[in-house]
């Protein structure tokens, strides 16, 4: 993507939050963190940009049972923090590239990208599935079960942490070939720093909104969540342990590869 492209991404990502905001404002203080969350994504419907619908005309592939959990999402009030289906697409092309059979997504919300995985893996294959909001799980549930992957997608409804942890605890340490990290961006390094002990040598940890709307390059005092961001951006730049790229699919997607 052009930084022409870019930089007017960032604006409808700036437009977007302020929807999200001012509807955080009446549904109340106490989800105000959840919906700093959110932010702007290109998704099937964003009519406004003609080149990326050109892009989706010319290149989605989506199982039928996927679609209809995308449109089903996108009657929800949250559904812009749903990933965008391209970069769902993009990493379950990626995912069938480097074989993988066990998995973890941190940030499920309704599914549509563990699906996107469960899809790819091997009838003995797993995704452990993060989250703390059993009604999201619920909305998707059905789907996955119409796209015939339920039972590879094994849901954890505890904080992230909690359950990596359960993870390293019982001695699955290296085994894991692929992580996707779409949660709480202030326990972004956390997620990173255990996914890391999860994964095995040449697995893959995807992590998303990195670009965080733009705001990265600016981050404004007191903004917990662009701050983190951009701290991990950072420290990942100069980490030898993985092999990197960052691109500027969705809201930004890092992909570090363990050496
Ligand atoms: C951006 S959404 C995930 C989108 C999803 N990956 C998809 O394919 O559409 C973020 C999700 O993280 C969950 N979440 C927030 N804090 C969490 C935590 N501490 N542990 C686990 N999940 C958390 C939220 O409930 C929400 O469903
Ligand atoms: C994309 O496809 C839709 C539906 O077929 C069509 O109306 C639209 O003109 C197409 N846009 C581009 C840029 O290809
Ligand atoms: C990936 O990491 C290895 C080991 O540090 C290094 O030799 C190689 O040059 C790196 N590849 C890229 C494309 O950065």
């Amino acid at each position: 993507m052009s930084s022409h492209n870019l930089s007017r991404e960032a604006l409808i990502g700036s437009a977007t939050l302020g929807v999200i905001f001012i509807v955080g404002y009446y549904v109340g203080k106490r989800k105000s963190k959840f919906f700093r969350m959110s932010s702007g994504k290109s998704h099937v419907g964003k009519k406004d940009d003609p080149v990326m619908q050109y892009l989706l005309n010319h290149s989605l592939r989506e199982h039928p049972a996927l679609k209809k959990l995308r449109q089903k999402t996108l009657e929800h009030k949250l559904s812009l923090i749903m990933v965008s289906c391209e970069q769902a697409q993009f990493m379950a092309n990626l995912a069938r590239l480097i074989k993988v059979q066990k998995a973890i997504e941190i940030g499920v919300y309704t599914g549509y990208n563990a699906m996107s995985i469960a899809l790819t893996l091997p009838e003995d294959g797993k995704l452990i599935a993060c989250d703390i909001n059993e009604e999201y799980i619920n909305i998707g549930r059905p789907f996955w079960a119409l796209g015939g992957v339920e039972h590879k997608i094994d849901v954890r409804l505890k904080p992230a942490l909690q359950t990596l942890d359960e993870l390293l605890a019982a001695g699955q340490a290296e085994t894991f070939d692929f992580v996707f990290i779409d949660a709480d961006k202030v326990n972004y390094d956390n997620y990173y720093e255990k996914s890391l002990q999860l994964v095995r040598k040449g697995g893959i940890i995807a992590i998303d909104n990195v670009l965080w709307s733009g705001r990265v390059v600016n981050p404004e005092e007191g903004d917990v969540d662009t701050i983190a961001i951009d701290k991990l951006n950072k420290k990942l730049h100069r980490d030898i342990r993985v092999n990197l790229s960052m691109l500027t699919v969705g809201d930004g997607l890092t992909l570090a590869f363990k050496i």
